[in-house]
């Protein structure tokens, strides 16, 4: 049982838990997720590692509720607990000190990018952030990002904060102007990093996306988090979740990620509905 410590909205629909979890900080390492079961008969869903801290044992998630599982996890309170979190998952990002990274991140996709920025910053490379949202409210982790970036560019879909327009204009007009970072990393929605690979592939840089593929146990035995990369089958929760920008096929990824569309629509009708959603998810 994971007690919630503390819980924060952070715009309409996100939200911000943190639990004690040391045996989990302890192992911790940028790009790696969690996987959680609010009750014994949960959905298990995955969540990046937001931030932890090895020396207090406090494990920071953040996540936007989408459907019936994360809806559900934003109904917790304080003092509430998760039922079991497993973790770390996935390869940790090999991070070592560059002259210059970007960080593009849209969404929700923030929170997982900060990790990264934070462990480049702290090595002393230029960390340029570009942050994308629908409008300002949607905005999240504007201080701790600005607290690990040398620069910070913003945009907006309605043009309520920053550029109006999307993220991925920001980075292509960056590249434009001659700006040649070692690495971008791009955390967001799927079509998001698939612009911002096809953008940074005209001008060579080097592209890591971390993708989210719909996961099961995260540990490489379903299979559902397969992606093709390069040509190769790979086990997004093992191998990844980061990968080469340029070598992923997102329109594949795409489809997949759509292939329980009518259960979770369903699913989460019955929750609404106070049903609690399907038998096998019920407590
Ligand atoms: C490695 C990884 C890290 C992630 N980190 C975060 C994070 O930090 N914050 C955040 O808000 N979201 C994160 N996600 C996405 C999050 O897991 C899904 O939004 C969540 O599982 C949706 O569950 P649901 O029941 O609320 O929605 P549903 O209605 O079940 O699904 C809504 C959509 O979410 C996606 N999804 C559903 N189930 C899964 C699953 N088991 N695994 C992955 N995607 C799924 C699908 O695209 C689906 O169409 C991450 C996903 C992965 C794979
Ligand atoms: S989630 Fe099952 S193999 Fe990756």
């Amino acid at each position: 049982m994971y007690k919630i410590l503390k819980k924060e909205t952070l715009a309409p629909k996100i939200k911000l838990v943190e639990v004690n979890a040391p045996e989990i900080c302890a192992h911790a390492h940028p790009g790696q997720f969690v996987v959680l079961r609010m009750h014994e008969r949960g959905e298990r869903i995955p969540l990046t590692i937001a931030d932890s801290d090895a020396k207090t044992g406090l494990l920071t998630m953040v996540f936007q509720e989408v459907g019936k599982s994360t809806t559900e996890l934003g109904t917790l309170n304080e003092g509430d607990c998760i039922q079991d979190i497993v973790g770390p998952l996935g390869t940790p990002r090999d991070i070592e000190k560059l002259d210059c990274v970007v960080c593009v991140a849209g969404g929700v996709g923030v929170a997982p990018i900060y990790p990264e920025a934070k462990a480049y910053h702290r090595l002393g490379t230029r960390v340029i952030s570009l942050i994308g949202a629908q409008t300002k409210d949607m905005l999240i982790f504007k201080d701790r990002m600005e607290q690990v970036s040398d620069e910070v560019y913003y945009s907006t879909d309605d043009g309520s904060f920053g550029h109006k327009g999307f993220v991925t204009e920001v980075l292509c007009d960056l590249l434009e102007k001659g700006l040649r970072p070692d690495e971008v990393i791009v955390i967001g929605p799927l079509l998001m990093m698939r612009e911002a690979s096809r953008v940074t592939a005209k001008f060579g840089v080097k592209t890591i996306v971390s993708l989210n593929a719909i996961m099961v146990d995260g540990t490489g035995m379903c299979g559902s988090c397969r992606v093709t990369v390069d040509g190769e089958t790979k086990f997004s929760c093992v191998e990844g979740p980061a990968f080469d920008g340029h070598k992923v096929d997102f329109n594949e990824l795409i489809a997949r990620q759509r292939r329980f569309l009518a259960e979770e629509k369903l699913a989460m009708e019955h929750y609404l509905a106070g049903a609690g959603g399907c038998k096998c998810h019920q407590k």
